[in-house]
């Protein structure tokens, strides 16, 4: 992992390697405190002891066989309200990295898993900090399954798995997946957020599709109509349409 050299202008130009640490995220936010954040740093590991997911979830990935890095990125020009926006771009950005990969079956289960076909190939976890009217600092935490091939979860899978198995190279990958990020990042910087909605929005797990749902009335069909400014989900259901949180909605699968 010390020889990646993305062919980007800014990200993965700086990269810490750590063989093994405790959470990518948490070490980029203690390089952040430390006046070390430099933007596009990466931090990347070869094994994560303490991963951490969303929802206070835990994140698992065997030693050596997974992307598992963290991005530090300065989106200043994102009012606080606007960080949906860098959410969507980092999801199309890897979604883009997958595609480039030879996979089908590619989407993106709000708010930003990866899934290929039914299952959980991938998660992002962005943890970002406010200064006054705009975003300080965002980490991105990546983890990808790129060639681990069995998994306790059963809606597990990895890049490898759904090539049809295979090793794929780590140092390589890593090098596109900068170049994906960088790009994707850049687009919303030069300020074509409306196109990144609209790519989200055709790449969403289960967009448009009736499918069942479990909220705090219990489950239900209902239809994926798209995502509010906040980037609250925004599902059709038997009765009326309603706006999501992550806590508050639940896709089931039969
Ligand atoms: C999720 O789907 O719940 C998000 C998972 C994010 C995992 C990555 S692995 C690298 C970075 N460091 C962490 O502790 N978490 C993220």
């Amino acid at each position: 992992m010390n020889k990646i050299q993305p062919k980007t202008l800014f990200v993965g130009k700086n990269i810490v390697y750590l063989p093994t640490c405790h959470s990518t995220n948490d070490i980029a936010s203690e390089k952040i405190q430390n006046g070390e954040g430099i933007d596009g740093t990466i931090v990347i590991t070869d094994h994560q002891t303490s991963g951490r997911g969303q929802r206070g979830n835990t994140w698992e990935a065997l030693k050596a066989q997974n992307i598992t890095m963290s991005l530090i990125l300065k989106p200043s020009f994102l009012r606080p309200s606007e960080q949906f926006d860098l959410s969507m771009a980092v999801s199309t950005g890897i979604y883009q990295f997958f595609k480039a990969n030879g996979t089908e079956g590619v989407s993106i289960k709000w708010p930003n898993d990866i899934y290929i076909n039914d299952k959980k190939a991938g998660g992002i976890l962005i943890e970002s900090t406010i200064s006054g009217n705009s975003l300080n600092y965002s980490v991105i935490g990546i983890g990808l399954n790129i060639n681990q091939n069995s998994f306790s979860n059963p809606r597990a899978t990895s890049l490898s798995v759904e090539n049809g198995g295979g090793e794929m190279p780590l140092d390589r990958l890593v090098e596109q997946l900068c170049f994906y990020l960088e790009t994707a990042y850049l687009s919303l910087k030069n300020g074509h957020k409306d196109e990144i909605k609209k790519k989200y929005l055709e790449i969403m797990f289960r967009a448009g599709r009736l499918s069942r749902f479990k909220d705090e009335s219990g489950t239900f069909l209902g239809t994926i109509r798209g995502i509010d400014p906040a980037g609250k989900l925004i599902v059709e259901g038997e009765i009326a349409e309603k706006s999501y949180d992550i806590k508050e909605i639940e896709y089931l699968f039969d």
